[in-house]
């Protein structure tokens, strides 16, 4: 008999809400993290009374009234309704692209003015086959939108030209008809009063947790004290990178207090021109209405992918996805260990779906 039934290895998402449904099923669990504190990418830091998102913006979404419902069970959440701008150059507008970007562009105001515009703008490109990003970008939405709003900063994110890029990055660019600034269309938005932090301490209430602790700095022992294994680290290092690495998009992010009640207007500004470095600005007390007397501003940086840097975005491109397949062959033939949450899927999850992933799966096992 081994000390625990659980061993967690991630106390994001998906380690959390997995581990929350084991001790209600009555399972014990020790999670571990190599990180210095619980939460995964939601963790949020105080400073100067604010909660900053440190690793980038997160806003909470989802149609699901079940896991709206979950969530807002351990925190309250608040009205925040994610509405970004876009500053190129000095000029503001409105996204996802809607009637207010629409009048700032082009003095249009109705509907139907702003569709013409944008059906000729489109039809004197004579772009038939898109063959790379800006041709398929240029053939969904037109000149204008691509050059102020799409071109340089989607340039800045993949640190090459939208002409080298290939078309299936943008499969669809959202442009709506309505003033409707709101950059979701899911039923339910927010963001948890006092932070995502209570969040992840209601799911682990009463769960045993060791930080600064890397599994693979003794995988035999941690392997010999629960059970079963819940992984929700990077696969290919579960499996030493037998296959070869799976590559990430990444980001840097610069934080800053400032002494200045409010610096921008709105928590997430999109900087669409190359003329700065950095894709956005986040000043974080927006995002829980803050009347601190100071602020706190983080520019993100888009990296290239390398081996050192912080693995974000999984690139889903043929390659990384047939590499991946591999690894996850070896995943299923496993017997005691599940694999579960961004890293371990190699997917790109909201937090809505990594909760209900980890709420699906404890629903298999512990049917509840
Ligand atoms: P997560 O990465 O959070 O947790 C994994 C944990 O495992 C980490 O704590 C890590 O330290 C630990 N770990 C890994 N290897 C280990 C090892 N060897 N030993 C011990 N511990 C190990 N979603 C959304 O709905 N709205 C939003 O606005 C955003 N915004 C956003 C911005 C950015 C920049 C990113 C990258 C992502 C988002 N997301 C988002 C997505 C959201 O962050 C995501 O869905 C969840 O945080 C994923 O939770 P996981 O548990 O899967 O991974």
């Amino acid at each position: 008999m081994k000390k625990y039934d659980y061993l967690i290895v991630g106390s994001g998402l998906f380690g959390a809400v997995f581990a929350h449904k084991a001790k209600l099923a009555g399972k014990s669990c020790l999670i571990i993290d190599k990180r210095n504190h619980k939460g995964g990418n939601i963790y949020c830091e105080n400073v100067e009374g604010i909660n900053v998102h440190k690793y980038g913006a997160h806003i909470f979404h989802t149609n699901d009234k079940f896991i709206w419902d979950f969530v807002n069970s351990f925190v309250e959440f608040n009205r925040y309704t994610n509405s970004p701008v876009a500053n190129y150059n000095g000029e503001i507008y409105n996204l996802p692209f809607n009637m207010n970007t629409f009048n700032k562009l082009w003095g249009v105001i109705t509907p139907k003015e702003a569709q013409e515009h944008i059906k000729n703008q489109i039809k004197e490109l004579n772009i038939y086959n898109p063959s790379n990003l800006e041709e398929q970008a240029l053939s969904l939405v037109g000149t204008d939108i691509f050059n102020k709003l799409i071109k340089e900063y989607t340039e800045k994110q993949w640190g090459r030209e939208c002409k080298d890029l290939p078309a299936f990055i943008i499969k669809r660019l959202p442009v709506r008809f309505t003033y409707d600034n709101n950059y979701f269309n899911d039923k339910y938005q927010g963001i948890p009063i006092g932070g995502y932090n209570k969040l992840i301490d209601g799911l682990l209430e009463g769960i045993e947790i060791q930080l600064d602790t890397d599994y693979f700095s003794n995988r035999e022992y941690f392997d010999s004290l629960a059970e079963n294994t819940v992984f929700t680290g990077k696969i290919d290092e579960y499996y030493d990178f037998q296959y070869g690495k799976l590559s990430y998009r990444s980001l840097r992010f610069e934080t800053e207090v400032l002494d200045n009640e409010n610096y921008q207007g709105n928590a997430v500004v999109n900087y669409t021109s190359k003329n700065e470095p950095y894709t956005r600005i986040i000043e974080h007390k927006h995002f829980e209405f803050g009347t601190q007397s100071k602020t706190v501003v983080t520019k993100e940086y888009s990296l290239e992918a390398s081996s050192n840097s912080e693995p974000y975005y999984p690139i889903n491109d043929d390659e990384n996805n047939e590499l991946y397949r591999k690894y996850k062959k070896l995943a299923d033939e496993e017997k005691n260990v599940i694999f579960g949450g961004r890293l371990a899927e190699y997917k790109y999850y909201d937090m809505h779906q990594v909760i209900g992933s980890a709420l699906k799966k404890s629903r298999d096992i512990f049917g509840l």
